[in-house]
């Protein structure tokens, strides 16, 4: 075979299996379908308008000053996290919630806690790239 006619034979077996692999990789997303609740959205809510995120990550984002709190719900328990809501520390400051935006937050925390990890030590790294928690 020509040289021209092997490099353009190259070329289109690499854009194919280009493309089969994108769209492979994209009707194969592991997303899961989380219902959502209502107290979850108010709770999100109270979460963008106290601006948490400044200073903790959500599945890693975030600022750094505090920490992680994607699965705070499951390590630390709602009765602590109610506890620091409602008094602060030298570090973090008490933005007096009512109960309902504590509850709600606390609803908030559990539904992020129930459809992630932030540990990516426990994350297992699949052979096509993919990451699974
Ligand atoms: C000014 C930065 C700042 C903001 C804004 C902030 N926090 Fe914090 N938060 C911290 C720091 C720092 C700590 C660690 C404090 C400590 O251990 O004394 C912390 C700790 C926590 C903890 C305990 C986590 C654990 O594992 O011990 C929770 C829960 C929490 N924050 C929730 C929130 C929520 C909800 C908001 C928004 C309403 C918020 N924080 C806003 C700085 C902040």
């Amino acid at each position: 075979m020509a040289p021209e006619k092997l490099k353009h034979l190259i070329a289109a077996t690499l854009v194919i299996t280009f493309l089969y692999y994108s769209l492979h990789l994209y009707l194969s997303l592991p997303v899961k379908g989380i219902p959502v609740a209502n107290g979850v959205q108010k709770g999100k809510k109270v979460w963008q308008q106290n601006n948490c995120t400044a200073c903790h990550q959500i599945y890693g984002l975030g600022g750094y000053l505090g920490p992680d709190l994607t699965n705070s719900y499951t390590l630390r328990g709602p009765a602590y996290i109610k506890a620091f809501l409602q008094t602060g520390t030298e570090v973090m400051p008490n933005f007096h919630l009512n109960e309902q935006e504590i509850d709600a937050l606390l609803a908030y925390l559990q539904n992020i806690d129930a459809s992630g990890k932030a540990d990516p030590r426990t994350f297992t790294i699949n052979t096509n790239g993919t990451i699974e928690q």
